[in-house]
């Protein structure tokens, strides 16, 4: 999809936690891209915060690197240094009452000439949010002026389960409209998941067979092989099932498991995942039936992670669609770290032909589609065909399609969403229902992890605990993860 360039009105773009993980791998190179390629406005501020103590050039410095490390030599040094001038810093103690009054001079200190509108942008652990609505409460809403918009965006997890997404939602309701609030799940924002919709709905070839008739389940696979790295101490405190389980993954599931939205508009599509989060149910009567929670051996002697910590690293689940589209068919799905590849991917498996005539079959006579989101982006479909020669033996083959640029001119997901967000268009942000019909389907997995569910250890580089094998196993199933090449064929 071409990237938004109707021409924006001057805005100032408000980082918190500018000096941290996700503002530096992410969301410095996807401003500077946009800025580069002429997406941003002609007027633009960016105004990064955070706790350390560093002059507005040590900022810049910093970003600079980070930017060279994602852009390398292909960095311009006339494109570098105009957009250094954009930049400035603020140190920043997100408790300190005092620290907002030099912000909020900052902040408002060229709405005298011409108001501006604001882009807040929350990359700091979920603690500080309270704190940091708090202070900007007083200076954010006297600035407020005809004409300018104020949008806040939040990474995600949203709260930390039920009770306090909705606390979390009522603070920033008494500061922010419900379109003014941009709740962020990057895989939204990917090319690949984007896709999701338009294969779906633009092969007038798949749909009719798209529902419990045809499919014999699906499944889903984000897994990651890097471990847990800088970010053990969000990540102990987290754990899979928030940091992925609750969003990306049932945002990947909502996208496969849809009805057909009314039409494209932001409330049409929310509408339409919304509809499928709110149907979600458990694989059986008992949480340990259906969740299966592990940690990759090691976990506890990385960096900033108790040594005693139970906190899960790999979660599966079975789960179900409860609308008659999908009625008893089964998803399974699966996210972890430290496993044996970086993948991500869903493969829908159709149900055998009800008339055996041929003969011997390589495997069995299943069709797979597979659409992977990531990395070797593409899409495959496993078909029967004769082996050639005497008789009338089967031999399956792989159609693929690989995309040749997964994404926009190079642009990724968090260029897309934020560009988004400059512009007002909310389609690709969870409406707050859609946050909170995910947690009312996660929470009580949590509360069980509390109590009785013991977290299975699991060797690096594997799959996970044996487990969550076992979950499609005692379905007579197995994971289909590399049973297509995809696109890995052509590496
Ligand atoms: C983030 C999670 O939201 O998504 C990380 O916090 C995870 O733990 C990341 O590694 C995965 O994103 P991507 O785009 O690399 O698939």
């Amino acid at each position: 999809m071409p990237l938004n360039a109707t021409p924006l009105t001057p805005i100032t773009l408000i980082i918190f936690g500018a000096t941290g993980n996700l503002a530096t791998t992410r969301l410095f190179p996807a401003i500077f891209h946009l800025y580069k390629d002429q997406y941003t406005p002609k007027d633009f501020r960016i105004l990064g915060i955070a706790r350390r103590e560093l002059t507005n050039d040590a900022f810049r410095m910093l970003v600079r690197d980070v930017i060279k490390q994602y852009f390398g030599s292909s960095l311009k040094e006339q494109e570098w240094s105009s957009f250094a001038s954009l930049i400035e810093y603020q140190q920043l103690d997100f408790s300190k009452r005092r620290d907002y009054d030099n912000l909020c001079t900052l902040i408002g200190r060229d709405d005298v000439k011409k108001p501006r509108s604001k882009l807040y942008y929350l990359a700091v652990a979920p603690e500080y949010y309270a704190a940091i609505f708090d202070h900007i409460e007083h200076c954010e809403l006297p600035m407020r002026k005809k004409g300018v918009w104020t949008r806040v965006v939040i990474e995600k997890p949203f709260g930390t389960d039920f009770e306090s997404a909705m606390q979390l939602n009522n603070r920033l309701q008494k500061i922010f409209h419900e379109d003014e609030i941009y709740r962020i799940d990057h895989y939204l924002g990917k090319e690949t998941v984007q896709n999701i919709l338009a294969f779906r709905f633009a092969n007038g070839m798949f749909e009719p067979l798209w529902n419990h008739e045809f499919i014999d389940h699906v499944q889903m696979t984000v897994a990651e092989d890097d471990g847990v790295g800088a970010r053990g101490a969000f990540y102990d405190k987290t754990g899979a099932l928030r940091d992925v389980g609750q969003n990306h993954l049932l945002q990947l599931l909502a996208h496969i498991a849809m009805e057909k939205p009314k039409t494209l508009q932001p409330d049409d599509l929310r509408t339409a995942r919304l509809d499928v989060l709110r149907k979600l149910k458990g694989g059986g009567p008992h949480v340990d039936d259906w969740v299966v929670s592990g940690q990759y051996d090691g976990y506890t002697r990385e960096e900033n992670i108790h040594p005693s910590s139970k906190t899960e690293t790999f979660v599966s689940l079975k789960l179900f669609v409860d609308t008659p589209r999908w009625n008893d068919i089964p998803f399974y799905v699966r996210t972890g770290k430290k496993l044996a590849r970086d993948v991500t991917e869903v493969s829908i498996q159709f149900r055998k032909p009800v008339q055996k005539f041929f003969g011997h079959a390589d495997n069995d006579e299943t069709n797979i589609l597979t659409l992977r989101i990531q990395p070797d982006e593409g899409i495959a479909l496993r078909l029967n065909v004769k082996r050639a020669g005497h008789g009338r033996d089967l031999q399956q083959v792989e159609m693929n399609y690989c995309y040749k640029h997964p994404s926009a001119d190079g642009h990724e997901a968090y260029d897309t969403l934020l560009l988004d967000a400059m512009h007002g268009d909310q389609s690709l942000f969870p409406h707050l229902d859609e946050v909170m019909a995910s947690w009312k389907f996660v929470t009580p997995m949590l509360g069980s992890r509390k109590t009785k569910r013991t977290v299975v250890l699991y060797p690096q580089g594997s799959w996970g605990p044996k487990e969550a094998d076992e979950l499609l196993v005692r379905d007579g199933r197995a994971w289909l993860t590399g049973a297509l090449q995809v696109c890995d064929i052509h590496h």
